[in-house]
């Protein structure tokens, strides 16, 4: 079995982050969201990876991800030069998959639990394709399937207007050589993609062996600000480990589960955990709150933040109002000229959102 994982597209869910890197790269506990799967993909003991790029972050999930040794498996790249949908992806990986069966994992997805059910069932029922499905409140923002009383799928729509169930598609599948003859069948959607939840009701009137596994625990399809606050505060609550690289001098407090890298300094502050502070960070005068992850090379001074993610190179100097639910990106800079500022100035980029509240 080899898997693919989707890591081009636009992602302008997640914007104004985004426009600077891939939506997969932003990390969730200090790891890139991509990572997730592809650790999820070795541990089930697939190491041939195709990761579908684009040419606009396709460099960046490159140089990052690498040639997949630190995941034990072998990473090929494969251009996708337009998003031209999921479907799409799959056709272009057709020189790398052959004809062998393979998992697609979508790179912005966070799933809990491991594939080893999954590739179970698919095996053992020698089924064509394999969905993962699971109860949302929203399903017209997913592929949803309509089941009948043994749970098999009767229909699939993408993001219908009236879903025909609140069972969501997520972003795992499971596919037979029989999905590409599928895919060829198939035309673009309304929004001019070819969609992967077409060429599965394909499979379905084909009267292919179609099934669904449903999922129980959590999944978090990263698309927004919140999402990622949330996908944040589970995988700190769930998989964080107590490791502690830097320096913590002796006013400072530590407490509860903290991860702090090498070669960041804290000094004279709190730490309430669970909270991931990467390397080479300078936090001066701080309260860091539960369900915080710091990414490297960040400068917090006289500050006090909580349930936020403050991305690589970040800067925030002498904010003295509680900063919450935040995500700061990249490089950004923040800082409050003197304790109750008359005047306010700032810098902010296209689409950014910013909220004083008193
Ligand atoms: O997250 C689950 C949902 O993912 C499913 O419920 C839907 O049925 C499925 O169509 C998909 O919907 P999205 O609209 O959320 O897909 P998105 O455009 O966000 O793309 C998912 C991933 O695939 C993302 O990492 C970007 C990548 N991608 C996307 C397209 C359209 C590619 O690599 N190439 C593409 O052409």
């Amino acid at each position: 079995m080899k898997a693919i994982v989707l890591s081009g597209g636009k992602g302008t869910r997640l914007r104004p982050l985004t426009y600077t890197g891939a939506k997969q790269l932003v990390p969730v506990a200090n790891k890139p969201i991509l990572w997730y799967g592809l650790e999820a993909i070795a541990a089930a003991g697939i190491t041939e990876i195709g990761i579908i790029i684009s040419p606009e972050t396709g460099e960046e999930v490159k140089a990052k991800t690498g040639d997949g040794s630190q995941f034990g498996a072998n990473i090929t790249y494969i251009l996708q030069e337009h998003p031209a949908g999921l479907a799409h992806a799959v056709k272009i990986a057709q020189p790398f998959l052959g004809d062998t069966p393979f998992v697609m994992y979508l790179g912005d997805n966070l799933v809990e639990g491991t594939l080893e059910p999954l590739v179970d069932q698919f095996k053992s029922n020698t089924l064509d394709a394999l969905t993962l499905l699971r109860e949302v409140e929203n399903p017209t923002a997913f592929g949803v399937a309509e089941v009948d009383a043994q749970g098999r799928i009767l229909r699939l729509v993408e993001k219908p207007k009236v879903p025909p169930s609140n069972l969501a598609l997520v972003g795992v599948y499971l596919f037979s050589n029989a999905i590409h003859d599928a895919i060829a069948q198939i035309q673009p959607s309304a929004r001019g993609e070819l969609e992967i939840t077409d060429a599965i009701q394909k499979l379905i009137d084909l009267e292919r062996k179609v099934e669904a596994y449903q999922l129980r625990g959590w999944w978090l399809d990263t698309g927004k600000k919140d999402d990622l606050l949330e996908a944040n505060r589970i995988i700190l609550d769930t998989c964080l480990q107590c490791r502690i690289f830097g320096e913590i001098d002796a006013p400072s407090q530590v407490i509860g589960r903290v991860e702090i890298g090498k070669g960041t300094k804290i000094i004279n502050s709190t730490i309430r955990g669970p909270v991931t502070i990467g390397d080479n960070c300078h936090i001066e005068n701080c309260f860091i709150g539960p369900y915080s992850s710091i990414a490297s090379d960040v400068t917090l001074i006289d500050a006090d933040l909580e349930h936020s993610v403050i991305l690589q190179g970040a800067q925030v100097l002498n904010i003295h109002q509680r900063i919450v639910d935040s995500v700061i990106g990249q490089r950004a800079f923040l800082k409050e000229a003197q304790k109750r500022p008359k005047a306010l100035r700032f810098m902010i980029g296209d689409d950014c959102q910013i909220e004083l509240s008193s």
